[in-house]
């Protein structure tokens, strides 16, 4: 097992469409072990490839501390296929250390997603669970949760924004 270095704002990877993975192998599996591992260490609750340098669909996500469940799950190739509610979270990202914001987003979403074994799942989601899926699915697409935000409170982000850019260039990964 290992902890991954994570990619901070303004690493053009994050940026990036990621491919579907293709098989799930011994491989992807260790990449997910080792995912799981970097987003307990950084208190994380979800945490997408692309945010650890590999534009692959693949997320891991632990909800379980606040809304139940068995602890951390694996997410392969997610595809939301229906969504409902509206429901107001204070959104953050490891990518983006120290900021967040209140955004609005569907409270449940039906999902289909290929688990660790490669099985294909239909699974309901909902609350924390559903915001960090939906959270991650972005970061698979290339979109972060600023993005998110309404052009005025995004503008009074900017400077922190700007300074992240900056902190990134310097860190040498
Ligand atoms: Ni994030």
């Amino acid at each position: 097992m290992a902890i991954l270095p994570i990619r901070l704002y303004g690493d053009p990877v994050l940026r990036r469409k990621s491919a579907p993975v293709a098989v799930v192998d011994d491989e992807i599996r260790r990449l997910a072990v080792d995912m799981v591992e970097t987003m307990f260490e950084n208190n994380g609750v979800g945490l997408a490839a692309a945010q650890v340098g590999l534009s692959l669909r693949l997320l891991v996500a632990d909800a379980t501390h606040r809304d139940g469940g068995d602890g951390p799950r694996v997410f392969i190739n997610p595809e939301i296929i229906d969504a409902w509610d509206e429901w107001s979270f204070d959104e953050g990202c490891l990518s983006l250390p120290g900021l967040s914001a209140d955004l609005m987003r569907p409270e449940g979403i039906l999902l289909r997603y290929h688990d660790e074994t490669g099985s294909e799942c239909e699974e309901e989601f909902h609350q924390l669970w559903s915001r960090v899926l939906q959270h991650e699915i972005d970061h698979l697409d290339g979109r972060l949760f600023v993005d998110r935000m309404s052009p005025m409170r995004r503008a009074l982000m900017e400077r922190k924004l700007r300074e992240l850019v900056k902190e990134s260039k310097n860190v040498s990964l």
